[in-house]
């Protein structure tokens, strides 16, 4: 579904991906570990041109991806970024439609009553600003915006970054759910249990590059490669 082939990317003059390869397959959780600074949202920011490719190739059902962030969104990817990037100034449903406006049509799969029935909690903060929000909820307005760009992969970057234990489990089932809906989805986790228990397939990023692949299986019962590129 989505292919990186030796990808070199960085800010300006510091190159941080060297040549970093993976793919993620469509209909399962593909899940990006690595230690802090390893290069797994510079990986995100590069897929969805927030950063310059320098060399290598990514492609997304088959074809060379887009080049601008707006023409890969409307290709059908979604991306959630760790900052969430929710509008603090405009009310929840402001930040939906604005997103259901440019992104909907009829016969879209998402729409604002769909997310508000996989998100009740956001139907009752429909009139709160962003910024009145709390964490939790911020990460659900983040998701259900993602959803109603009605994408075919879904990209989140640590989507249980600063949260409760009771949210992420939240999280975790709403992430389940939509697995269950055949969507194809991208983690970039530090929380290793939330993260293998959803994925499918584990890439681990270590020094600019792909480490480690395998199953989460895999990587549950491999302590070494856990000790070595995680710090678990
Ligand atoms: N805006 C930036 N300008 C320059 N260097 C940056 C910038 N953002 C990140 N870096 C550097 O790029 C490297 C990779 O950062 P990246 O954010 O991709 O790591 P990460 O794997 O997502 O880590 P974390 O788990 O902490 O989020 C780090 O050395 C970081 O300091
Ligand atoms: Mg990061």
């Amino acid at each position: 579904m989505l292919k990186l082939n030796a990808i070199q990317s960085g800010y300006g003059e510091t190159q941080v991906l060297y040549g970093l390869s993976l793919e993620a397959l469509q209909g399962r959780i593909l899940a990006i570990l690595g230690r802090n600074g390893a290069g797994k949202s510079t990986t995100l920011k590069t897929i969805m041109g927030l950063l310059p490719l320098k060399s290598g190739e990514i492609f997304f059902e088959g074809k060379p991806i887009a080049f601008q962030p707006f023409d890969i969104a409307k290709s059908g990817i979604a991306y959630v970024p760790e900052t969430r990037d929710i509008f603090p100034s405009l009310s929840v449903r402001e930040n939906l439609e604005i997103v259901a406006k440019r992104f909907g049509s009829s016969g879209a799969v998402w729409t604002m009553e769909r997310v508000l029935e996989l998100f009740p909690r956001l139907g009752e903060r429909l009139e709160n600003g962003g910024t009145q929000l709390s964490g939790g909820e911020q990460q659900m307005l983040a998701i259900a915006r993602g959803l109603l760009m009605n994408p075919r992969l879904l990209i989140l970057d640590e989507p249980t970054e600063g949260l409760a234990p009771i949210i992420v489990k939240l999280i975790h089932d709403k992430l389940q759910e939509l697995k269950n809906t055949g969507l194809s989805m991208i983690i970039v986790e530090q929380n290793f249990g939330f993260a293998t228990s959803l994925a499918d397939d584990v890439a681990v990023v270590g020094k600019g590059k792909v480490v480690w692949t395998g199953s989460s299986g895999e990587i549950r019962a491999d302590e070494e490669v856990q000790h070595t590129w995680l710090g678990v």
